[in-house]
């Protein structure tokens, strides 16, 4: 279901997406455009593909380049109306192999766009992530509650950080310099075009093995938890967040509440794709070496996107699942060599 339209109401119609050839990012840009937007789009193609948005050629502005480049970064956000931040270094395994690349893309490029939309007064959504939760204190998770973090010895918990940052550098930004901005945090999102450059996204190192009919690999006893939420579903919390008046200032969890643990995850992903992979077990320590953690559980709480957005999931894992599956079929270059 496509959201009401709450742009028209406020005027917006020149749009940013930083990120927008990334797996959420160009699913949004189909959105903006389907909902009658002028979209614009920065890329530095490191982990998105031009391929994404080639249904797209002549409908959009594409710049490739970086969040880091402040003047391309002020450049081409002048003149929007809106921009949708989701340019970031991501995945756990990136994360773990270039922390600090990861920490300034994160860090100075989130204020390289931030800066720009005060001195263009322009609107800002920051995509953050439930990693800032971290181990969390309390399950479901809400926008309120603690963050509970590892040592800062253990580089995957750099990436955590380097987001929370964003989401204060964002609220000082509002509180200081009147920045017009809000935040959503995704939980795991999964769909058509998500990929697995050293992304570690399970749903797509799963799907690239069950289609190849290699044993899939589950990292720890495939025990812990989490709650994958359709990216249709995903990109419709963030324009109503990015787009609605009430939201200003606000953070909200986008994901379901659905809870499965990965050994379940991995049989339904076989199902789904009439594969008969075997299914194995690594360690953390043989997966990313020694000193890695994984929280047991993620859970959302959305109650507060559905008081103040109006939105809620619609999407089943045993409807956006086969939708996953068929376009990794469909689309053979994303299969890449499984970990
Ligand atoms: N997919 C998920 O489950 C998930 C979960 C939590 C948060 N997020 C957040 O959602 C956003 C989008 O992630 P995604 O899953 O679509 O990943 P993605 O890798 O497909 O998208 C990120 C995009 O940013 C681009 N990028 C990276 N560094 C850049 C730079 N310096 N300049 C310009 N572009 C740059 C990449 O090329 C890519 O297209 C990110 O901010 C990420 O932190 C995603």
């Amino acid at each position: 279901m496509a959201p009401t339209g709450t742009l028209a109401t406020v005027g917006l119609v020149h749009i940013l997406v930083t990120g927008g050839a990334g797996f959420i990012g160009s699913n949004l840009v189909d959105l903006l455009l389907a909902e009658g937007h002028e979209v614009k789009v920065i890329d530095d193609l490191s982990t998105g593909r031009r391929s994404n948005l080639a249904h797209l050629e002549g409908s959009i502005e594409f710049h490739e380049g970086s969040i880091l480049d402040v003047d391309l970064v002020s450049r081409i956000v002048e003149g929007t109306d809106l921009v949708f931040h989701l340019a970031a270094a991501v995945g756990v395994r990136n994360i773990i192999e270039a922390p600090l690349k990861s920490i300034r893309t994160n860090v100075d490029g989130t204020e390289s766009v931030l800066d720009a939309c005060v001195r263009h007064d322009t609107r800002v959504l920051l995509a953050s992530t439930s990693e800032i939760y971290g181990k969390a204190s309390k399950y479901p998770t809400s926008e309120d509650d603690d963050r509970v973090i590892g040592p800062t010895h253990v580089s995957r918990w750099s990436y955590s950080t380097s987001k929370a940052l964003d989401e204060h550098l964002a609220f000082a930004y509002a509180a200081e310099r009147g920045l017009r901005m809000s935040i959503v945090r995704y939980f795991n999102t999964y769909g058509p075009r998500l990929h697995e450059n050293g992304y570690g996204s399970v749903v797509a190192s799963m799907t690239a093995q069950a289609l190849a009919g290699e044993p899939i690999v589950i990292h720890g006893d495939g025990k812990q938890t989490r709650c994958f939420g359709f990216v249709g579903d995903t990109i419709r919390g963030t324009y109503l967040a990015g787009t609605t008046e009430g939201a200003l200032g606000q953070a909200f969890n986008i994901g379901t509440s659905t809870e499965i643990s990965i050994n379940e995850l991995a049989e339904r992903i076989c199902r789904a794709a009439g594969s008969s992979s075997e299914i194995s077990h690594i360690s953390y320590d043989e997966a990313y070496g020694p000193g890695f953690e994984d929280p047991k559980r993620r859970v959302p709480d959305v109650t507060k996107a559905a008081e103040m957005l109006g939105w809620s999931p619609q999407v089943s894992l045993d409807e956006g699942l086969p939708i996953t599956v068929e376009w990794w079929r469909n689309n053979n270059d994303h299969l890449v060599a499984t970990r």
